[in-house]
C-alpha cells in the first residue's frame, strides 16, 4: 500500500466490533471482565482504549515501527521517552530544538541527574566527541524548530550504532508524509501531533513509534505507569486529521514555494531559512531524506525594520503560537516558543531577537502573499 492510501486504509480501517469506516470514540473507561483473571485485551482505559489502540496502530505503521503510542501532548510523548532511561544517564542532544524540549532538560530531567551535552548536530565530528562513556542516546530534531536546520538521520544512526547507543528523532516538522527516521536507522521517533499530523489547530497530542520490540514494551509500561495519554476523543480527531496528512502537506508545500519566492524578491527580508532553497546549508541532505521540503519557514528582516510591528500589522495569518494548522500561522520564537530558552543560548545558537517563524497554511497562496506585503508595506 502506497503511503497516501494507507493514510486512509491503514491501521484499522474499519471497527472490528461494528465495522465503521471511522473507528468510533470508545469513551468507556472501564470494560466488563467476565471471567475473574483472565487478562482481558480491554480492562482500563488509561491501559489501552480501543480508539487510541486504532490510532497507535495508524502511527506505527506509517513511521514504519512495530508499535506507537499516543499522549496528551508532545511534550509528554517526549517525556515518556526519556523516562526509558535512568538516573546518571547521558545524551547528545541537537542545539536548536524546541524551546519546551530545552525548559523539559533543563529544568526537569536534570533533576532526577540526567546530564546532556547540546552539540550542532550539523557537525557529525561535533556530534561523535560529544559522545561519552554514560551516553545512552542522541536527541535531535530536523528540520529543526525555528532554524530548519538539516541533520542527516542516516549518518547520526550510525555514529549512535557505533557507539552502542539509541536515536531519537523528533519527526514534528517533517512528518512521516516527508521524512520516516526510523527507515534511516533511528529507534524512536517522537511527534507534536498538535502540529501537521491533527493538522487543524483543533487538538494537543503527541506520540511515539518504535522499530525496537523491546523499546516497545517498555513504552507501553511507562505509558500506563505515567498515565499522560490521549483520551479517546482527541485520539479520533487526530486520526480524522492524519488521513488527510498527504492532501494537506502538498497544498502547504506548493503554497510554501511561493511564498519563498515571494519573500526571495522582497529588498526588506535579510535572510530566510527554509531546506527547500539550493543554497541553503543542508539542501542536499534534505533533498536526500526527505521527499519534500515542508513548509516552515523563518526569515529575518533587513536591520533596523521593526518585526513587532511587521507581526502587528498581518490581516490574514495568525500571529500565534504552534504550526502545522491549515491557517498560515507566524510568530517570533525569541518572545513566544523558544522564550523559555536564555537570550545569551539563543544567540548563540543563532536565533536572532527579530527572528519570524511562519508556518504557511493552505488558503490561496496569492491571499498569504497580499497579507505579507501590506505588512511589510507599513514598515516603509
Ligand atoms: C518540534 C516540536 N516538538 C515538540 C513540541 C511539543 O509538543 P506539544 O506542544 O504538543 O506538547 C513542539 C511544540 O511546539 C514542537 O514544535
Amino acid at each position: 500500500m502506497q503511503f497516501n492510501t494507507q493514510l486512509i486504509h491503514g491501521g484499522n480501517s474499519e471497527d472490528p466490533a461494528t465495522g465503521a469506516v471511522s473507528t468510533p470514540i470508545y469513551r468507556s473507561s472501564t470494560f466488563h471482565q467476565h471471567t475473574l483473571g483472565d487478562n482481558p485485551k480491554w480492562e482500563y482505559a488509561r491501559t489501552g482504549n480501543p480508539t487510541r489502540a486504532s490510532l497507535e496502530k495508524l502511527i506505527a505503521e506509517l513511521e514504519h515501527g512495530v508499535a506507537g503510542f499516543a499522549f496528551s501532548s508532545g511534550s509528554a510523548a517526549i517525556h515518556a521517552t526519556f523516562s526509558l532511561f535512568s538516573q546518571g544517564d547521558h545524551f547528545v542532544v541537537g542545539s536548536d530544538v524546541y524551546g519546551g524540549t530545552f525548559r523539559l532538560i533543563t529544568k526537569v530531567l536534570k533533576r532526577f541527574g540526567f546530564e546532556f551535552t547540546v552539540v550542532d548536530m550539523q557537525d557529525l565530528d561535533a556530534v561523535e566527541k560529544a559522545i561519552q562513556g554514560n551516553t545512552v542516546a542522541v536527541y535531535f530534531e530536523t528540520p529543526t524548530n525555528p532554524l530548519l536546520q538539516i541533520a542527516d538521520i542516516k549518518a547520526i544512526a550510525g555514529i549512535a550504532k557505533k557507539h552502542g547507543i539509541k536515536t531519537i528523532v523528533d519527526n514534528t516538522f517533517a512528518t512521516p508524509y516527508n521524512q520516516q527516521p526510523l527507515t534511516l536507522g533511528a529507534d524512536i521517533v517522537v511527534h507534536s501531533a498538535t502540529k501537521y499530523l491533527g493538522g487543524h489547530s483543533d487538538v494537543v497530542a503527541g506520540l511515539a513509534v518504535t522499530s525496537d520490540e523491546e523499546i516497545a514494551e517498555e513504552l507501553a509500561f511507562l505509558q500506563n505507569s505515567i498515565g499522560s495519554t490521549l483520551g479517546p476523543d482527541d485520539s479520533w480527531l487526530l486520526q480524522r486529521g492524519i488521513k488527510t496528512l498527504g492532501a494537506r502537506m502538498r497544498v502547504h508545500q506548493e503554497n510554501a514555494t511561493a511564498v519563498v519566492n515571494f519573500l526571495e524578491n522582497d529588498p526588506r527580508i535579510a535572510k530566510i531559512y527554509y531546506p527547500g532553497l539550493p543554497d541553503f546549508p543542508g539542501h542536499d541532505i534534505a533533498a536526500k531524506q526527505m521527499r519534500n521540503f515542508g513548509a516552515m519557514i523563518s526569515f529575518e528582516l533587513q536591520e533596523g525594520l521593526d518585526a513587532k510591528k511587521f507581526v502587528e500589522s498581518l490581516q490574514l495569518i495568525d500571529l500565534a503560537e504552534s504550526l502545522g494548522g491549515i491557517e498560515s500561522l507566524i510568530e517570533v520564537p525569541a518572545v513566544m516558543t523558544h522564550g523559555s530558552i536564555p537570550r545569551e543560548i539563543r544567540l548563540k545558537n543563532g536565533i536572532k531577537d527579530e527572528l519570524i517563524r511562519l508556518s504557511v497554511g493552505i488558503e490561496d497562496p496569492q491571499d498569504i502573499i497580499d497579507d505579507l506585503e501590506q505588512a511589510l508595506n507599513q514598515l516603509d
